[in-house]
């Protein structure tokens, strides 16, 4: 029978699902979790998207940023967002895996020199079309946002790939990241980001990958004396909304959000390198590991053992999408 609980059980869940819950004071309530420390370029990201919504909008919308996974990790961020419990999130590219094979180029190893390459192919139509990607499955993609390029860190060190033969590393949710980690004779574990550090120092994994700017912040340079600055890969985030939910907020202040978003994006992005050169140096001046320095050829053998990843997931990522990364390209 149709009871009255029912009734407001199902109110709750549209209510949920719609997503407009708002605070005491009637304004428009934005949620924006993540696992990153506040200092880091999406922790300072998202701090400033708080502070610019308060400053603009603060009589009808507040944001509330929970940053180092205070209220949840990143896949429960991924699925609370087509619930309407978080309304913002930002995982890096690479989390997108199982909804998407496209977003793999961003992790084929080796592809992007820099950052500025990433910057071209992301602001190039291909790379503008990708933001899109997802908002058939509840995911409207509205910025991408840089950390920066991954090194490798382990417990002894990592000249070559073959130095590497054997270690269990810890890499995100991604089937590139895992081609990339057998490429090099090596082990992948994934694993979630708030796990890294433990596992780091109860040996449950010998290394991993990850930005300096993670690497200073999640203390993982206590726990792992060797860093090689590979530069191998690239670390970067898509922030992402409920296009429905996106679609019904009023269009004044959803202009407005896009336009303090932009801002912000110009400023993540041109302060994230200086942010993870400012950690590196931090790491370095801590005293308890090493960064190597890998040579000409050094890298020259990195690349060519992990070349194979490309021919492996470039059918899957599309001739399309190559052809506007820096390997397709002929300018
Ligand atoms: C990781 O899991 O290593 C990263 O995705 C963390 C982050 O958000 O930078």
């Amino acid at each position: 029978m149709f009871s009255f609980r029912h009734a407001l059980t199902l109110l709750t869940l549209v209510w949920l699902l719609a997503g407009c819950g708002g605070d005491g004071d009637g304004r428009i309530v934005l949620k924006f979790p993540h696992v990153v420390a506040p200092g880091t370029p999406k922790g300072q990201g998202a701090e400033r998207l708080r502070a610019l919504i308060e400053e603009r909008l603060g009589d009808r919308v507040v944001m509330e940023v929970y940053p180092s996974g205070q209220l949840m990790n990143e896949d429960d961020a991924i699925e609370m967002l087509a619930f309407g419990e978080v309304q913002m999130i930002a995982p890096s590219l690479s989390k997108f895996d199982r909804l998407t094979r496209k977003f793999q180029v961003f992790d084929l190893p080796f592809l992007f020199a820099d950052l500025e390459e990433v910057e071209t192919f992301q602001q190039s139509p291909v790379g503008q079309e990708l933001l899109g990607e997802l908002s058939h499955k509840g995911f409207l993609g509205v910025a991408y946002w840089h950390n920066g390029m991954k090194q490798f860190g382990g417990p002894r060190p990592m000249r070559r790939p073959e130095d590497a033969a054997g270690m269990k590393f810890r890499i995100m949710e991604s089937d590139v990241l895992e081609a990339q980690i057998l490429a090099m004779g090596a082990n992948p574990q994934k694993m979630a980001f708030s796990e890294v550090y433990q596992a780091l120092q109860t040996g449950a994994i010998d290394a991993q990958e990850n930005t300096w700017s993670n690497n200073y912040s999640q203390k993982f340079f206590e726990v792992q004396p060797f860093y090689t600055e590979s530069n191998h890969g690239y670390l970067g985030y898509l922030v992402v909304v409920n296009p429905g939910y996106w679609k019904r907020l009023p269009e004044d202040i959803r202009e407005a959000l896009e336009a303090i978003i932009a801002e912000v994006t110009a400023e993540v992005n041109a302060n994230s390198t200086t942010l993870n050169a400012q950690d590196r140096a931090r790491i370095l001046a801590a005293g308890k590991s090493q960064i190597i320095q890998p040579s000409v050829e050094d890298l020259a053998a990195w690349r060519a053992a992990m070349r194979p990843v490309w021919e492996a997931f470039a059918g899957e990522i599309g001739p399309e999408i190559m052809a506007a990364t820096p390997a397709g390209r002929s300018d």
